[in-house]
């Protein structure tokens, strides 16, 4: 069996080193930054509780790292104790962070010198999709580190799809977020346009929610969104985290994403006011001007 390394027990991380641990197919060690974390998976899970970032990397056949942006990834990664000091050649790191497509491709590079393979795939389907083992994972990397990644992610995963090499997972990530704010856009505006004809939500969304204009979003946030209920979901801090990847490598590719900016820049404006920990259904309150 192999030892299979987890960092970072976030409301993502933690219920997929659960899974790993629970499919009985390998050994995992996890290791978190704040110890509470660590301590409630270690009595929850089958696995050992790693003391250090250096502690869970020796020994490992595979790390896995689930962190929130690229500073933290690279803390995790470059820190005089950190990964790429620590782990044997011929190991592999998986990173499930969303980060932007530089660092993927730093990282490749850098695991690529010591002979370290290295898959970026970042995550979709949220905390409800990591607790219940269906996330859709799109991958990026070399494709003998990808055969050997895919049994371990198939864990927690419904769908994996390779994109191409390193960093195009996260570049696959990346159009997913710009589809999510722009149907968001169109929501806020679809709902609010209703509310001033005051049509009726319930009877609207039966109406025209098997139709062309029928999204995930429509399905399980324009309820919520029309209650103005936001305290759930995923966060507009990461959001804006991960627009902002997407903005600046729109800036390389040549891509006017000016409409996307602007999504970016409301929910900017809701970090502002304090609120960037509500779900991303909450573009509905700047759309109105609140
Ligand atoms: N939440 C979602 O619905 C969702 C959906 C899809 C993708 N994602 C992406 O998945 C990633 C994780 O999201 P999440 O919701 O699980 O975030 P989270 O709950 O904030 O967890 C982040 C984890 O990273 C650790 N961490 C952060 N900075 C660190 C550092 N410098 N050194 C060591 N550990 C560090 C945190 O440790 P502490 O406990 O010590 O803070 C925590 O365990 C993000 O990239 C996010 O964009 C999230």
């Amino acid at each position: 069996m192999k030892n299979v390394a987890f960092i970072g027990l976030g409301v993502m991380g933690f219920p997929m080193a659960g899974h790993l641990a629970e499919s009985g197919n390998f050994f995992v060690s996890v290791w978190n930054r704040s110890k509470e974390k660590s301590e409630k998976w270690g009595d929850k899970f089958q696995g050992s509780v790693a003391e250090s970032v250096k502690k869970a990397s020796v020994g490992a056949d595979v790390v896995i790292i689930c962190a929130g942006k690229d500073e933290d990834v690279e803390q995790i990664i470059y820190a005089k104790n950190g990964v790429l000091q620590n782990i044997s050649s011929n190991a592999l790191v998986i990173d499930h962070t969303t980060t932007s497509y530089k660092l993927a491709k730093k990282l490749a590079g850098s695991f690529q010198e010591k002979n370290i393979g290295f898959v970026d795939a970042p995550v979709s389907g949220g905390e409800i999709g990591a607790i219940n083992g269906c996330l859709s994972v799109m991958v990026g990397g070399r494709k003998t580190d990808v055969n050997t990644a895919v049994p371990i992610i198939n864990s927690y995963a419904k769908s994996i799809s390779y994109i191409g090499e390193s960093g195009y997972g996260q570049l696959a990530k990346m159009v997913n977020q710009i589809c999510i704010a722009g149907v968001l856009q169109g929501l806020s505006d679809g709902i609010l346009f209703a509310e001033n004809e005051n049509i009726e939500i319930g009877k609207l969304l039966s109406a025209i929610s098997g139709g062309a204009a029928q999204s995930w979003q429509m399905e399980n946030r324009a309820l919520t969104m029309s209650k103005r209920e936001f305290d759930f979901g995923f966060a507009i801090k990461w959001m804006v985290k991960d627009l902002g990847y997407c903005l600046d490598r729109a800036k390389d590719n040549k891509t006017d994403l000016s409409f996307t900016k602007t999504v970016y820049d409301k929910y900017k404006k809701i970090i502002e006011n304090g609120d960037g920990r509500l779900d991303t259904s909450a573009l509905i309150l700047q759309n109105k001007g609140d």
